[in-house]
């Protein structure tokens, strides 16, 4: 295998086109070493000896997508990860929108979920509402590109990092919703009972078609160029109404994009008033 040679400039150039065509995100050449250290292990595992022909299989093999696409994306996220936006949704959005919407079924969608963090912390945040305020309910469509952080978030199992982040910010929640599980700790049934999961291209049109109250777009556009930023924006406007919520990134922003969206507080998103959906 001549994979420890490293990745000559014309094979990079065809991994990176590879991986915009399939999943919008930009890669640099300077991403060289990360690619590398992403693809090695697949192609030891499938005796592939050179990058050159691990490219040739992704082109030729379309059940080698998945296994790619898997390989190239960062699937880094935490149980409540930046606190300031829970708090806006526990304190400001659930009472406002329950207020808007007595006995309604809140919809949430977690659109880039990875591996089911954030959609379990808003389903924590509805369960505890719902405790407060009978009537309450609520659905979470949660989705990712790749399959296999699709398979841990459908497990519910988190270990590491995940675990000792949500033992030390939330330990009553951690002894209410969580039982001991085979990797580490295992949300209970309940807190999976409303979420439903599906692989989703966010540069795709979402199927079937769907509006939602709350949508969490976070870490993602961070990867994407303008041009997929955009393209993703405008996928996404077509699932909110003129009251819809969304949740973008701390380090992402719709500035110097040319998009419907008005700023409402950092990181908070509603759709111009003036756009049609
Ligand atoms: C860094 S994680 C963010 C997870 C979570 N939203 C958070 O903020 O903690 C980015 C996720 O975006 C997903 N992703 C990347 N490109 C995508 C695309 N084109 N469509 C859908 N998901 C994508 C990756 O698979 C990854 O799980």
């Amino acid at each position: 295998m001549d994979s420890s040679a490293g990745l000559n400039p014309a094979t990079l150039s065809a991994l990176i086109a590879l991986v915009r065509k399939h999943t919008g995100i930009a890669m640099t050449e300077r991403k060289s070493v990360l690619l590398e250290g992403r693809l090695r292990p697949r192609m030891q595992a499938l005796a592939i000896g050179s990058y050159q022909a691990y490219l040739d299989k992704v082109e030729q093999d379309r059940s080698e997508i998945p296994h790619f696409i898997d390989l190239v994306t960062t699937n880094d996220t935490l149980f409540f990860r930046t606190p300031q936006v829970w708090d806006y949704v526990e304190q400001e959005f659930l009472p406002q929108w329950w207020q808007a919407h007595p006995g309604g079924c809140l919809k949430v969608w977690s659109a880039a979920a990875s591996s089911g963090e954030e959609l379990y912390s808003m389903a924590m945040l509805c369960e505890e509402f719902q405790a407060a305020h009978p009537g309450f309910t609520y659905r979470i469509h949660a989705t990712d590109i790749s399959r296999q952080v699709l398979e841990q978030a459908r497990a519910g199992d988190y270990a590491g990092r995940s675990v000792e982040r949500i033992l030390s910010t939330h330990p009553d929640w951690v002894k209410k919703y969580f039982k001991p599980g085979s990797k580490g700790l295992q949300v209970v049934d309940a807190l999976k009972r409303n979420v439903e999961l599906a692989q989703h291209n966010l540069l795709a049109p979402l199927k079937p078609h769907k509006k939602f109250d709350l949508v969490f777009l976070r870490n993602v556009l961070i990867y994407f160029d303008q041009e997929h930023q955009e393209a993703v924006l405008q996928q996404v406007r077509h699932s909110m109404t003129p009251d819809s919520r969304l949740i973008l990134g701390e380090s992402e922003s719709i500035r110097g994009l040319n998009l419907p969206y008005h700023c409402e507080r950092p990181m908070v998103y509603t759709m111009d008033k003036r756009a049609t959906p």
